[in-house]
């Protein structure tokens, strides 16, 4: 990093807890390569105090932008002025710019970052048959960006399904040609995916049964700690090819940078 002095500009990452957040360390290390005077900070934000912390930020003139994490993607939503159509849709956002007339725009750039990321390990979802599991925040982020770069059919499980039917139901809108259905046997999928919080925790149960694993078939995480979760292990151990969950943020940084118009 640069030295910072009046003229550098602040983003900041909100979370709670936010010990364990990554994306300073990434795009510090972006601003600095790309020349660009300013800094991201982190800032712990508990849900009630989102909007008192929003409103501030609103009025400071030295700030540039916001990654929004857990808890606060879906609940920062409408207190912003605008928001992509993918944000609208996904119902959340991780990146938040402000514009020099105070203005407070949203993207969602999960899912974008995580096609990246495959694309970047030379593995390219059109075509393929997808499996999801988890129907949170990533997981419509993810459900909508491998739609749009062209899988052949998408299917979701997850524990709430409820939540698996009103994805679809969003994603029939944008998407109406795409076959899509719900069952929690990841056989048959070409790329299968956890899109769910579980494997953050040792003593987390798998988000799916691995009995429907087999060779041919590629297995991705979004978990990023541990890089081996014991699915990415009962997959190897199956055969089958395996992505961690890091290439979905390190595939997002160039996005966020260029959203939060972080250039010299
Ligand atoms: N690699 C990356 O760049 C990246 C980016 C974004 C997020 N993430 C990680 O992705 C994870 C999910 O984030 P999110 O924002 O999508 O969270 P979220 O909106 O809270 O969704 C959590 C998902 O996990 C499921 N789940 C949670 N506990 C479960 C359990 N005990 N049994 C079965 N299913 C369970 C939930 O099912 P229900 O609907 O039934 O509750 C839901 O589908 C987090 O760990 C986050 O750190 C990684």
């Amino acid at each position: 990093m640069t030295e910072i002095t009046g003229r550098t500009r602040v983003f900041a990452i909100l979370a709670d807890p936010i010990a364990q957040v990554k994306a300073p360390q990434g795009l510090n290390r972006l601003m600095a390569e790309r020349g660009v005077d300013g800094v991201m900070v982190p800032l712990h934000v508990a849900a009630a105090d989102l909007p008192t912390v929003v409103a501030g930020l609103r009025a400071t003139q030295s700030f540039g932008g916001a990654i929004v994490t857990v808890p606060h993607k879906t609940a920062i939503v409408p207190l912003l002025d605008a928001v992509s159509d993918a944000a609208r849709l996904v119902g959340a956002v991780n990146a938040v710019r402000r514009e020099p007339d105070g203005r407070l725009v949203g993207e969602i750039l999960d899912g974008a970052g995580f096609v990246a990321g495959l694309r970047a390990a030379g593995h390219d979802p059109r075509g393929a048959s997808a499996y999801l599991a988890g129907a949170g925040g990533a997981a419509n982020a993810i459900a909508f960006a491998l739609a749009e770069a062209g899988v052949g059919r998408l299917t979701v499980h997850n524990r709430t399904p409820a939540r698996v039917e009103d994805l679809f139901a969003r994603l029939r809108r944008l998407h109406p040609a795409l076959p899509l259905a719900s069952a929690a046997d990841p056989a048959g999928h070409d790329l299968v995916v956890n899109a769910t919080s579980l494997g953050l925790r040792p003593d987390d149960p798998l988000p799916l049964d691995p009995a429907g694993l087999a060779a041919g078939q590629l297995v991705a995480e979004i978990i990023m700690q541990p890089a081996k979760t014991p699915l990415l292990a009962a997959a190897a151990a199956r055969g089958c090819r395996t992505h961690p969950g890091l290439p979905m943020l390190e595939g997002q940084l160039a996005l966020m940078a260029d959203f939060l118009r972080m250039r010299p």
